[in-house]
């Protein structure tokens, strides 16, 4: 069956899906799956919205590709106009290409033609996805970047705040990694080598692990100090994800640049990126760009997925169901010491299990989700670099008794891997 398919894909599973709908996933020989993955954070209004549906439907029947340098398709700027509404103040321009690694690329253009600087500061355990420049910001596991070496230059790691891996509490975690920040920044690129600091606020593929408002409050300072401009990378925690529809709403920190992608639009590959408009106006016309970028079908998507998010209450219900789920997943914890850590934000919630000696349990997280999808047919993903954290990232529009099936088939599933 795979003789003409690339292999390089890593399978979670080889599941024959033909359709989804809501929470739910159905495979060719009929079975459903309650889908905790949303396909990578992604269908963030669930499979199939019946308004995302219909919007684009309707766009397809006007056109399919009104290339954005070709003529200039009005939809291409309501969608600005609503992302300016709804995203965060100061975020005034923006513009769209097809994925989150395109919008990394995007972002660390526009940073160093805004600044004429070189360089660029990303976090430890950061995703930003596998093209050559991103997969040299990507720091989360060495799978993504093995064979591919060397990748381009110009890039420093510094340490992310890491309060349950350090030991220690949140404050002591901001305060240590803003000194490792600032060494980095006296000790390997100058502030004035360098053009941004590029950081997710709730780590993602590096194990869905929140930033204290606390640090993210004092990059910012660094970066008013410095004149380096802070990416919020919010491909995975942004629409709606963290129970807010910008995880950097939580601490009211304004990015320069913000990135966009995965969830904006229930599924369709669109992407981008906002920024303050003088940031913005620094990227000299025709000095970047894409064939596709702006569709107008990926348009209509993310219009109709902002509406859904928005108006029919779906973030509050990230957040009510994000309550629920942790307040749930804390109780088991009660009875099984080698479930270490349950962390937020929203429906953005990581599982991480250690094993009798303290070291991070794979082998447990890989029992517990096969044992999930083979016998409650609930799918759930892993992540963090030594594989020992579930994630929990179901549509935003999930239930509370699809929230509860889940739990039931994690406590069963748990107790079967003892
Ligand atoms: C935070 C973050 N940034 C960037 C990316 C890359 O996105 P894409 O896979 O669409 O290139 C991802 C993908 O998982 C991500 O989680």
């Amino acid at each position: 069956m795979t003789q003409h398919l690339s292999n390089v894909w890593f399978q979670l599973t080889d599941l024959p899906v033909v359709e989804g709908f809501g929470c739910i996933v159905r495979t060719s020989d009929g079975q459903e799956y309650l889908d905790f993955t949303s396909g990578i954070a992604v269908t963030s209004t669930g499979h199939c919205h019946p308004k995302v549906v219909a919007a684009i439907q309707e766009q397809a029947t006007k056109f399919i590709h009104s290339q954005v340098n070709c003529y200039r398709n009005p939809i291409v700027e309501q969608l600005a106009n609503r992302l300016y509404d709804v995203t965060p103040d100061g975020i005034d321009q923006f513009f769209f290409c097809n994925s989150g690694a395109e919008a990394t690329e995007a972002a660390v253009k526009l940073a160093r033609q805004a600044t004429k600087r070189p360089n660029v500061v990303v976090m430890d355990a950061a995703f930003h996805g596998r093209t050559m420049l991103t997969m040299a910001m990507t720091t989360s596991k060495t799978s993504y970047r093995a064979g591919f070496q060397p990748l381009p230059s110009g890039i420093f790691p510094t340490p992310f705040p890491n309060a349950f891996a350090w030991g220690c509490d949140e404050t002591e975690a901001s305060r240590r990694a803003l000194k490792q920040l600032r060494h980095l920044l006296k000790s390997q690129t100058a502030p004035d080598e360098t053009a941004a600091i590029v950081m997710e606020p709730v780590l993602g593929e590096g194990g869905y692990i929140a930033a204290p408002n606390a640090y993210i409050e004092g990059v910012r300072e660094i970066c008013d100090e410095t004149g380096i401009l802070f990416v919020a990378d919010e491909v995975q925690s942004g629409f709606g994800r963290t129970g807010k529809l910008f995880a950097m709403e939580h601490c009211g920190v304004r990015p320069d640049i913000l990135m966009m992608a995965k969830g904006i639009a229930s599924g369709f590959p669109i992407a981008g990126i906002g920024a303050r408009a003088d940031i913005m106006e620094k990227w000299p016309q025709g000095s970047h760009g894409g064939t596709y970028g702006a569709n107008p079908i990926g348009c209509a998507a993310a219009l109709a997925t902002i509406d859904v998010l928005v108006n029919d209450g779906v973030v509050a219900n990230a957040a009510e169901r994000g309550i629920q789920l942790t307040a749930a997943l804390q109780s088991l914890q009660v009875h099984d010491k080698g479930l270490a850590d349950v962390r937020g934000p929203g429906l953005m919630v990581a599982t991480e299990f250690m094993d009798a000696n303290g070291e991070p349990d794979a082998v447990r997280v890989a029992a517990i989700i096969s044992r999930c999808r083979d016998e409650h047919n609930v799918l759930f993903m892993n992540c963090g670099t030594y594989g020992n954290i579930m994630r929990w990232m179901p549509p935003l529009i999930v239930s509370d008794a699809e929230i509860s099936r889940a739990v039931e088939a994690f406590a069963e599933a748990m107790e079967s891997s003892r």
